[in-house]
């Protein structure tokens, strides 16, 4: 039954995306789950001159496929929307609309394979050890598919002039080159005074404290999902502690089998140096 369903999600999809017009100053911003989408998704925003006011960051920056293929929304609702707009999506480069300009975030798979994990438990019903949910992970049989797949395709698009690839890792160390890569990206000037507000505005404390804007089941209210499980603990390297050796071998292993080598932390498209 639930393979009919997807049938229909799929199709209802590619319909709309067949007729969704791309904007030039579209951003959609990408990821593989759990890599910082949602952090993304508030940088933008305040990078465009938005505030905080709205009470769910989707009003905002809508998921891009999600509510197309629900049909909770449709192209012809995406064309009303007035001013810039910026999707949050998790599509690869492929099945997006061509036309706008795009962010991807990527993070070390391990941590992703960490976060996903409480992701999965906390929201999704999984009540499977790490050990099985690993499996999963490197078989790519998760949600959105191979973090490894994700990751290379996007990959061999860095080097587009329309394409910003960032790192949560070089977020995490220092967001400010990120923040004035994506002002390159969207055209707008930012003030010392912006910047400064900017961080503190999307600082992993800050959005914490506002988790309700952010945490997607908030936005559906069928869900119930106890507080500090999305913006959960925004570490870097926690998996040295969770992965066993044979699992950061079988890490390395898939890795080389995907081809995927180090990634670039921060490209800028070359039309707008
Ligand atoms: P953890 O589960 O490791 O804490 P996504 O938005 O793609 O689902 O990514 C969620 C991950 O990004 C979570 O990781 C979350 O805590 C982290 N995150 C969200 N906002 C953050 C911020 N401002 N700084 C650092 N990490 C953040």
């Amino acid at each position: 039954m639930e393979w009919v369903q997807n049938k229909h999600r799929v199709a209802r999809f590619v319909r709309e995306l067949a007729r969704h017009r791309a904007r030039p100053d579209d951003v959609y911003i990408s990821s593989y789950p759990r890599s910082g989408t949602t952090w993304l998704q508030l940088l933008v925003h305040l990078v465009r001159g938005g505030e905080l006011t709205f009470e769910h960051i989707a009003e905002v920056v809508p998921w891009f496929e999600r509510p197309l293929a629900l049909g909770r929304t449709t192209a012809a609702q995406y064309a009303r929307m007035t001013g810039p707009r910026t999707f949050k999506s998790h599509l690869p480069y492929a099945w997006l609309p061509r036309g706008g300009r795009y962010v991807y975030v990527h993070r070390d798979g391990r941590d992703v394979a960490v976060s996903y994990y409480h992701f999965y438990r906390s929201h999704l019903g999984f009540q499977g050890s790490f050990e099985a949910f690993y499996a999963l992970f490197l078989q790519g049989a998760l949600q959105h598919g191979s973090w490894f797949r994700h990751v290379s395709d996007w990959r061999r698009r860095a080097d587009q002039a329309n394409v910003c690839v960032l790192s949560y890792e070089a977020l995490q160390r220092d967001p400010e080159p990120a923040l004035h890569a994506l002002a390159l990206l969207c055209q707008v000037t930012l003030s010392p005074p912006r910047v400064r507000t900017i961080l503190d505005c999307s600082s992993f404390a800050a959005m914490k404290r506002l988790e309700d804007k952010f945490d997607h089941a908030r936005a559906e209210t069928s869900s119930r999902v106890a507080s500090g499980a999305f913006v959960r603990s925004g570490r870097v390297g926690e998996h040295v502690e969770v992965l066993s050796e044979p699992q950061q071998r079988s890490f390395e292993l898939t890795m080389r089998t995907h081809g995927t080598r180090r990634l670039p932390e921060l490209r800028l498209s070359p039309f707008l140096r």
